[in-house]
């Protein structure tokens, strides 16, 4: 069965825990697919994991289009939910209901999700006026490195927690569909939590969340680079990979591979004919 806003909804309701993880590509959503996944979150983190930039900030629409396309093509009944990237709604709103209707005409998208509280309400009301579900994004939000002065837990003093819970609520009246809750203290996630009727679902915000939300190489150990506090590890297929590598390229330096299971077969005498 599809999942969709209304599912997750119920699932709030009925307090079952909701899961997400970033996807990228066609096979990776497959697999996520038949696990159970809920959601599918295609996150501009693929500008660290899959493009190796620094931050998100250089992502482009573009980007998010070709990605976005690749996984709506490898899941069936996850809910797809697209990045807009740094620049795709801050400069206006027309701006943001243009690249919002992209990731979902081109990247067949059924959400799309942009960072800020408050100061994105005007956006996340006009993209929900257009029938695009929207998924907010408060806390550490990566696209705001460099105003944060680099990426720290937010909400920490009283006066930051409680423009974080009116955040919450502001894009809640806006139309929010979901709320992702990133680097906050537990207690102020849980909070947050029960003051809105929408699902929130947290990632590096403890587990009183409605649901989770992890990027797939820190979970899988595929990505070393900066390892966050909030990350566990649940396997390390980083290992397994770069062991397979090592495996393929000593059985081709040995001959060993391919072997005769691996190769196509053609009458001796058609070659011999071919030699004359
Ligand atoms: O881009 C991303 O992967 C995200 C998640 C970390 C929530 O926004």
């Amino acid at each position: 069965m599809k999942t969709t806003i209304a599912t997750l909804k119920k699932m709030k309701e009925e307090q079952t825990k909701i899961t997400m993880l970033t996807c990228y590509d066609y096979s990776t959503a497959k697999l996520m697919d038949e696990a159970g996944i809920e959601i599918l979150l295609i996150g501009d983190s693929l500008g660290n994991t899959i493009l190796g930039y620094e931050d998100t900030l250089p992502v482009t629409m573009e980007d998010m289009i070709h990605h976005t396309a690749a996984v709506s093509r490898g899941a069936k009944n996850a809910l797809i939910i697209a990045d807009m990237p740094f620049m795709s709604y801050q400069t206006s709103v027309y701006d943001a209901v243009k690249n919002a209707g992209r990731l979902i005409k081109e990247g067949r998208a059924n959400v799309v999700k942009l960072e800020g509280g408050a100061r994105v309400c005007e956006q996340i009301e006009a993209i929900t006026k257009a029938d695009i579900p929207v998924c907010a994004h408060i806390g550490l939000t990566p696209q705001s490195v460099n105003a944060f002065g680099g990426m720290r837990v937010q909400g920490k003093s009283e006066e930051a927690a409680r423009e974080l819970l009116e955040d919450a609520k502001r894009v809640e009246s806006a139309g929010a569909s979901l709320l992702v809750l990133e680097g906050i203290p537990a207690k102020l996630a849980a909070l947050i939590t029960e003051s809105v009727s929408i699902p929130t679902i947290g990632i590096g915000a403890g587990a009183n969340c409605d649901g989770q939300v992890l990027v797939y190489q820190d979970m899988l150990g595929m990505f070393h680079d900066f390892v966050p506090k909030f990350v566990k590890q649940f396997a390390n297929v980083g290992d397994v990979m770069t062991q397979a590598f090592a495996d393929y390229m000593k059985e081709v330096k040995e001959g060993t591979f391919p072997a005769p299971e691996h190769t196509y077969k053609i009458d001796d005498e058609i070659i011999e004919r071919l030699k004359c």
